[in-house]
């Protein structure tokens, strides 16, 4: 038996008035469980305390908690000494239980055909149903939802149930329009949902992305968004133009500075090429420091990913087709970006017949020559489509590390993915301001990113300089050349 003590969040809305933590020190076996200990805490120490539990083998879904600030099964995830145990981030009843039903009662059910011309789903649409059927209602997508947590937006699982029923030949409802009325469009993309739910049910790709199709096709496109699919048909590009663009300020091949260590492609995206391409040159010159030989296809367009995300896929094709010409023309077996919502668009929706990495992961993997500390502390905002997209966390930090000093801060949506920010501007303000909020608590110089979308929305939301990871490391590079006397 092993001794362990854990912190347990405590509140009875009756009596309490306010939660407080309390900590418990019990005997569990080896490889016990988080429930395993809530008994030994329950049994040993404290009859009142209150939680749920019914299987106690990941198949009911009623033991969520969040353990060290992560949604979990309590009855799925070890129990470690020192952790903490909180309830899911939904109205506490008391201590570790949350009132469920609200979102219980938002899951639209069947509506069958009430005819005898009602037909069973044929073997292969059951196949197609059951990535979305597993969903076992423990409702952690939904406790870390940015979304619901500031507009409408009935939430996740509500939205894998509404794909699930719209490939249901037996039921009737048009699912597309039922659920834009429940807030389909005011989905961030983040990923949190999937990304915690033990089930793994890719909710943001396989059940919004696709009735946001759907919802397109029976024309519930938002008129913004429509706006965009018209400015990339047009001219290839999401953004307009304001200045000349990096791919008019460039070569088409950029050699290193000394001897070629490594050749790439790469991949500068809309907003980096019209918008803010004075980074993008900061990155190259960071490459080229680096020994990369950097190729850039000047007939490279969008990736594609504000059609993907909104539903309008049907110029997607050509784009991905024009894109993976011009890299292949140019024989580069590896490319990279500097924007994550390229990286993870071109990662996930396309099939390449060249290795995709983003900018801090390939210069991770070669490394990096040293920079000088610039004697600042900066925060680093984890954008969605790079930690949780592509799983890249780490790379960004220890090359950060060698230029700054790091507060972390939570790991929060920005608020201006999935074209929310174009389509419902509230409520990406209010994430924004949430996003404000969490980098004045780090007290920090400067915000961090290495994305061109929450670059420009966090700083309509902060007063520090944002800036992308490649301008602070060239700042780097350029004190220990010249350091300020
Ligand atoms: S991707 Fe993010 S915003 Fe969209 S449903 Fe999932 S958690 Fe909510
Ligand atoms: S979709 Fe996943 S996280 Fe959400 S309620 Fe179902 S099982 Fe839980
Ligand atoms: S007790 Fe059923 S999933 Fe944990």
């Amino acid at each position: 038996m092993n001794k362990i003590t854990l912190r347990v969040l405590r509140f009875d809305p009756k009596c309490d008035p306010s939660p407080h933590f309390e900590s418990y020190s019990v005997h569990v076996h080896d490889g016990a469980r988080v429930l395993h200990a809530l008994h030994a805490i329950h049994d040993d120490c404290d009859p009142t305390l209150t939680y749920r539990y019914c299987c106690g083998t990941g198949q009911c879904g009623s033991c969520a908690v969040r353990v060290n600030g992560e949604p979990v099964l309590a009855c799925m995830e070890e129990a470690r000494d020192g952790s903490t145990i909180e309830p899911l981030n939904i109205p506490v009843i008391k201590d570790l239980t949350v009132d469920l039903l609200p979102y219980i009662k938002s899951l639209p059910i069947i509506c069958p055909e009430t005819t005898q011309t009602a037909t069973m789903p044929a073997r292969d649409v059951v196949a197609n149903l059951k990535p979305l059927r597993s969903c076992i209602g423990c409702m952690a997508c939904v406790s870390i939802c940015p979304a619901l947590s500031v507009s409408d937006f009935v939430g996740p699982t509500a939205m894998r149930q509404e794909m699930r029923l719209s490939l249901d030949p037996r039921d009737t409802k048009d699912r597309a329009a039922e659920a834009v009325q429940a807030g389909l469009f005011r989905c961030t993309s983040c990923q949190a949902c999937w990304k915690v739910c033990p089930k793994e049910i890719q909710i943001p790709g396989k059940a919004i992305e696709k009735l946001r199709e759907l919802a397109h096709y029976k024309g519930h496109t938002l008129p913004r968004h429509a706006e965009v699919a018209a400015l990339i048909r047009e001219t290839g590009r999401s953004v307009t133009q304001t200045e000349p663009s990096f791919l008019e300020l460039t070569a088409e091949v950029m050699e290193p500075h000394g001897p070629v260590k490594k050749t790439v492609g790469f991949f500068v995206g809309c907003m980096y090429n019209l918008r803010l391409p004075r980074t993008a040159l900061d990155a190259i010159d960071v490459l080229r420091r680096n020994g990369v030989r950097v190729v850039i296809p000047h007939d490279q367009i969008c990736c594609g990913s504000p059609l993907i995300r909104t539903g309008q896929t049907e110029y997607v094709g050509t784009l991905k087709a024009r894109n993976i010409a011009a890299f292949t023309a140019l024989g580069v077996d590896t490319v990279v970006t500097m924007c994550a919502g390229c990286g993870s668009t071109l990662k996930h929706d396309y099939e390449t017949p060249f290795n995709v990495m983003d900018f801090s992961e390939l210069l991770t993997e070669t490394g990096i020559g040293s920079p000088a500390h610039l004697g600042i502390t900066v925060t680093y905002h984890d954008p969605c489509h790079l930690a949780r997209g592509q799983g890249i966390t780490e790379q960004p930090r220890s090359i950060l590390r060698k230029i700054a000093d790091i507060n972390e801060m939570p790991s929060i949506c920005c608020g201006s993915g999935g074209g929310v920010r174009a389509g419902f501007p509230d409520e990406a303000a209010a994430l924004g301001e949430r996003r404000g909020i969490e980098i004045e608590k780090t007290g920090a110089d400067m915000v961090v990113t290495c994305c061109p979308f929450c670059e420009f929305h966090i700083a309509g939301h902060t007063n520090k300089p944002v800036q992308h990871l490649a301008t602070l490391l060239l700042k780097g590079y350029r004190e220990k050349e010249n350091p300020c006397p």
